[in-house]
């Protein structure tokens, strides 16, 4: 039997759930993987297989999600160390270097997971890439919503020598811009090629006025679970 993008997405999810000890707080993921994680973990809890469990939601779907199952919630100012995350990601790189943020939710999921003694990333096998951006996929920026285009023009001369392209990012049919949790806008950034060195782009970026956030999540997963054709892969940093 082969299975499906979804069901790959729901083994890595379970794969990760089976580190969650009672007692612990939780920094709960965003997406269609992470989704899969949060619906087991209130699960266990209903079950009573798990107890006393504390979520720190990455995003006001998934702190609903949450909700709706009994998962007891807090935030970072009550809960300012969280023992483990779990979330999924959109791109891999082989030094567990990742692209997030194509739902929107990078800038929490970034203040949550940064603020967590053990990262779990969970995917399935096309997340996998040679090096950021090498999913030609996009690379998201949450900006403030004042003068986009002036920062979206910005964005897009650090890294003209990666045939960079911005767009900003829109929903609806009107294509009204997207707007976050934290009421900014995402451009998307898109790369012909490598942008090179990553904490030296992370730093560029982060130096422009404007910039809120950006979806590299350098040297912060500790855990790296991938489900695949083959079977699941669990790797520590
Ligand atoms: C949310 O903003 C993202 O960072 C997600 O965590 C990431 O896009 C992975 O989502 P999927 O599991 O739906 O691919």
């Amino acid at each position: 039997t082969i299975l499906s993008q979804e069901e790959l997405k729901k083994i890595a999810a379970f794969k990760a759930v089976e580190f969650v000890r009672s007692g612990m707080v939780l920094g709960l993921g965003t997406g269609s993987t992470a989704k899969h994680a949060v619906d087991r973990i209130g699960e266990l809890l209903k079950s009573g297989q798990l107890k006393n469990i504390v979520g720190i939601p990455t995003s006001m779907k998934t702190h609903e999600q949450a909700m709706n199952l009994g998962i007891p919630l807090s935030d970072l100012n009550c809960h300012p160390i969280i023992d483990m995350a779990i979330d999924g990601a959109d791109e891999v790189d082989p030094e567990m270097n990742l692209v997030k943020g194509r739902g929107g939710s990078l800038l929490r999921e970034k203040m949550v997971e940064t603020a967590s003694k053990k990262f779990i990333v969970i995917v399935d096998e096309t997340k996998l890439v040679d090096y950021i951006g090498g999913s030609r996929l996009a690379m998201p920026v949450e900006i403030v919503p004042f003068c986009w285009k002036f920062t979206l023009q910005r964005l897009e001369m650090l890294f003209t020598d990666a045939g960079c392209v911005g767009r900003l990012r829109t929903e609806g049919e009107r294509g009204a811009p997207y707007v976050s949790d934290n009421g900014n806008y995402i451009i998307d950034l898109y790369f012909d090629r490598d942008m090179g060195d990553l904490k030296a782009a992370s730093d560029a970026i982060l130096r422009l006025a404007g910039v809120v956030e950006h979806g590299m999540f350098i040297d912060m997963a500790t855990t790296l679970i991938v489900a695949g054709k083959n079977g699941v892969t669990i790797r520590n940093k």
